[in-house]
This record gives structure tokens, sequence and C-alpha cells, in this order.
């Protein structure tokens, strides 16, 4: 794991995640393959992000003999996919977390302004609760910022909010970072910069889109 000039930011560059990272930028690969990459992709940099987890102590029997272990409370953890590419991401956080709750935002871009517009808002208990928000691309950060003002309107402090996040631009850790200094970024690659109409270059085109074949 790699460290960027924004001390929130950690970089998920392991091997694994720089070679399934590569598959999914190609414009060979389909839907299916895109969908398990992402589900993959997001246990690695899960793993990473749930590092910082609480563990409690636990009195247990091996076959041996009585033993302390230690547990996560994984029903202390919400997992928040951004509508609609954070769903390809949820699986995974779920598959390492299962007793985590699971709320959604729905966030479209103003034709106008650019900026994002709620549609869709169901969040769970996140008061005292450690958050995972997802979505694949961070890009201009308007998203992102929006959907963490969201879940801290609902009651999570920023030190216990982690944003995923598979490919992030410049552009959207400067803006993620400058209105929520608190929170913690995980991603898997840090790419160069975004285009006219706002995409991750090289990036890997629309999530959304290579997910569910939207033409
Ligand atoms: N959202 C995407 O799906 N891709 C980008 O490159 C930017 C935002």
């Amino acid at each position: 794991m790699k460290k960027a000039k924004w001390e929130q930011l950690m970089i998920v560059d392991h091997p694994l995640t720089k070679h399934k990272l590569t598959i999914m930028r190609d414009t060979q690969t389909g839907p299916k393959e895109f969908r398990e990459l992402l589900y993959e992709m997001t246990l690695l940099i899960a793993y990473e992000a749930t590092y910082q987890l609480k563990t409690h102590e636990v009195s247990i029997e091996t076959p041996i003999c009585r033993m302390t272990g230690e547990k996560i409370e994984d029903k202390d953890v919400t997992i928040v996919p951004i509508l609609r590419a954070g769903l390809g991401m949820f699986e995974g956080v779920l598959t390492l977390l299962p007793n985590a709750s699971v709320g959604y935002v729905g966030l479209y871009r103003d034709h106008d302004t650019h900026l994002p517009i709620e549609y869709y808002c169901k969040i769970p208990t996140v008061q005292e609760k450690d958050v995972f928000i997802l979505d694949p691309m961070l890009a201009t950060g308007h998203s992102a910022s929006k959907a963490v003002d969201v879940i801290k309107q609902s009651g999570a402090t920023g030190e216990r909010i982690f944003f995923l996040s598979i490919i992030s631009a410049p552009e959207g850790i400067d803006e993620l970072v400058a209105n929520h200094p608190d929170i913690k970024i995980f991603t898997a690659s840090l790419d160069e910069r975004l285009n006219e109409r706002d995409y991750i270059v090289p990036g890997l085109g629309d999530a959304g889109d290579r997910l569910y074949k939207t033409p």
C-alpha cells in the first residue's frame, strides 16, 4: 500500500490489483468479467481499508484448549454504495463483513450546473458506526462529497468514514479532501486527470455502462 501527497489517501497498488485493474480497463473485457473483477478488486481494497476496524476479545475453545481470540463487531459497520456503479462493489464488502447493514445514495448530475442532485437516499443508523462509501470512479469528487455530506448528516463522524474507489482522479481527491479532510480514502489507482467530459484519463470509461452493458 502506497501513501500519496494527500495524507487521507491510501493507494492499494498490490500486484494483484494492478493486474486485475489492467484487465478491467481493457475495452476487450466484457460485462461479466468486468463485474467479477470489480467484486475481486473490492475484496482486495476492503481488506486494506478494514485494517483499522476495532476487534474485541472473545473466549473460545479450540480442539486443543481454551484461548482468547479477537472478533470484529461487523454489525457496527454500514456499507453505502453510490448508485448505480457502487452496486458493483457492495457484495465484495458484504462478503468480508456479512453482518454489516447496507444503505444507498442515488445521485445524478444536473445537466446545466453539473452538480450532483440526490434522487434516492436510504441510510440505516450510522451513529457510532464505521461507514464504507463505495463508488468505483472518484472523478470530480462532487458526488463523493455529496454522499459524505449525506452520511455525516445521518450522524456518522468523519473519522469513521472510509471512501473506497477503484480509480481516482487528482481533481476528485482535491475536492473530496477539501470538503471532508477528516475521512479516509482508499483507491487502487491515482490516474492522470479528467478530460473535458469529466471522464478519468486513462480510466476505464463509464463504470456503470461497463458493468451493465448500457449502450
Ligand atoms: N464515472 C465513470 O464511470 N467514469 C469516469 O471516467 C468518470 C466518472
